[in-house]
């Protein structure tokens, strides 16, 4: 969608992976989905480096609804948990210098049964723009999918005239994919900033080897629609919750920097382990995700192990710069580090000469010459990433630059 927004693949903070529905405030008073919540996610936002890193948006998703519009049909937040309203909520917000992500659905009703905009779309827009979001995710729960391809456009229009930007996420495709007709994504991205394609994240590690294989497998046509102000979104990052491991998350991080995945985080800031919260801040790892050409990128390899399972893949995204980000996904499970060569081919890189660097840095700056092979060690459920930098090139010059 060409409004000015998501030049980049925008940067957050979401509640639904980690907070899902949590509603009761009397039994989990630091868990429900509420203005405190919010409040204090936006402090840590702050405090702890995340907004500085890139990380802009706070959102909430569902479950922020009272169940019973208006007497004059407007959304009502839950008065219990939202006590002092929505635009109390966006100022708070504001005042840190983050922008405001708020949830609807384009149906009846939201997932979790709050009431949807369908039938209501002009006074919910003047409504979210009385409080001043910044981001608008609208879902597609209880709505005929085939009712979509004219709906989420015109609902969009409506949105994009207010005068107040707000980016729009559509869930759009993710209720089509399933279907006989497959999603217009020529359409979608002329409509949307991002859009989910697909299932809804879990908090495993099984859930995130999912969506990685389905990304590779339909990356032909998914790829060709991502780019600055639209792009595809395979969910939240699942970094600092319950069921990544340290090598697990690293995969993560890695393969959502390749698609040019929106980041977004949904994981409790006050009590994050510090090694999770340092892969988020990875700075060379969000550089590449937020790299200007804004090329998406794709799995240039693969092998197969045990009941055809991919176990070991290579992916490969272009830079602005002319440089590579490379990651080695290993999805065994099988014992110690693992240990392979490949060559240029294999990783789908130009013949050259490259200085590569580490992006997770625990190794030292490698170098490799045309035609060599290149040997990585992976741990199980793991990923080594990297950026082939082509000696002599502009991204060389400058890393040199930097470094003295
Ligand atoms: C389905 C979406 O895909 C999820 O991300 C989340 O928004 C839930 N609905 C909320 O009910």
């Amino acid at each position: 969608l060409d409004n000015g927004l998501a030049l980049t693949p925008p940067m957050g903070w979401l509640t639904w992976e980690r907070f899902r529905c949590i509603t009761d405030c009397k039994k989990y008073p630091k868990e429900c989905i509420s203005e405190n919540l919010i409040r204090r996610t936006a402090d840590r936002m702050v405090s702890d480096g995340y907004l500085e890193a890139g990380y802009q948006y706070l959102g909430i998703d569902d479950c922020w609804l009272e169940k019973e519009r208006s007497s004059e049909g407007r959304m009502v937040p839950d008065k219990e948990r939202f006590p002092n309203g929505m635009k109390a909520v966006a100022d708070y917000i504001h005042s840190k210098g983050l922008k405001f992500g708020m949830y609807e659905d384009y149906g009846n009703k939201t997932c979790a049964g709050y009431p949807g905009v369908l039938n209501h779309e002009k006074v919910d827009i003047d409504t979210f723009v009385e409080w001043e979001i910044d981001y608008l995710k609208l879902d597609g729960c209880y709505i005929d999918p085939e009712k979509m391809d004219e709906g989420y456009p015109s609902f969009g229009k409506i949105l994009n005239k207010t005068g107040r930007p707000i980016l729009y996420s559509c869930s759009w495709p993710a209720y089509q994919e399933d279907a006989a007709r497959k999603p217009n994504y020529s359409s979608i991205a002329e409509h949307c900033n991002m859009w989910r394609n697909w299932g809804d994240i879990e908090d495993s590690w099984a859930s995130v080897v999912h969506i990685m294989d389905w990304f590779g497998d339909n990356q032909e046509r998914l790829a060709q629609h991502a780019g600055p102000g639209h792009w595809n979104d395979p969910d939240m990052l699942l970094i600092g919750n319950f069921g990544l491991s340290v090598d697990q998350a690293r995969v993560q991080m890695a393969v959502w920097a390749i698609l040019a995945a929106p980041l977004l985080m949904s994981v409790d800031l006050d009590t994050i382990r510090p090694e999770f919260k340092e892969i988020l801040l990875n700075k060379d790892i969000i550089a590449v995700n937020q790299d200007p050409l804004g090329k998406q990128g794709s799995r240039v390899w693969k092998k197969q192990g045990q009941a055809s399972k991919n176990h070991l893949e290579i992916w490969n995204r272009e830079l602005h710069d002319g440089s590579n980000a490379v990651a080695f996904v290993s999805t065994r499970e099988d014992g110690s580090p693992y240990a392979t060569t490949f060559d240029f081919y294999q990783m789908k890189l130009k013949d050259g000469d490259y200085e590569v660097h580490d992006l997770y840095k625990d190794e030292e700056i490698r170098y490799l010459k045309s035609g060599e092979e290149f040997e990585v060690r992976i741990n199980p459920s793991g990923v080594k990433f990297y950026k082939f930098i082509p000696k002599n090139s502009k991204a060389a010059l400058q890393d040199s630059k930097t470094d003295t």
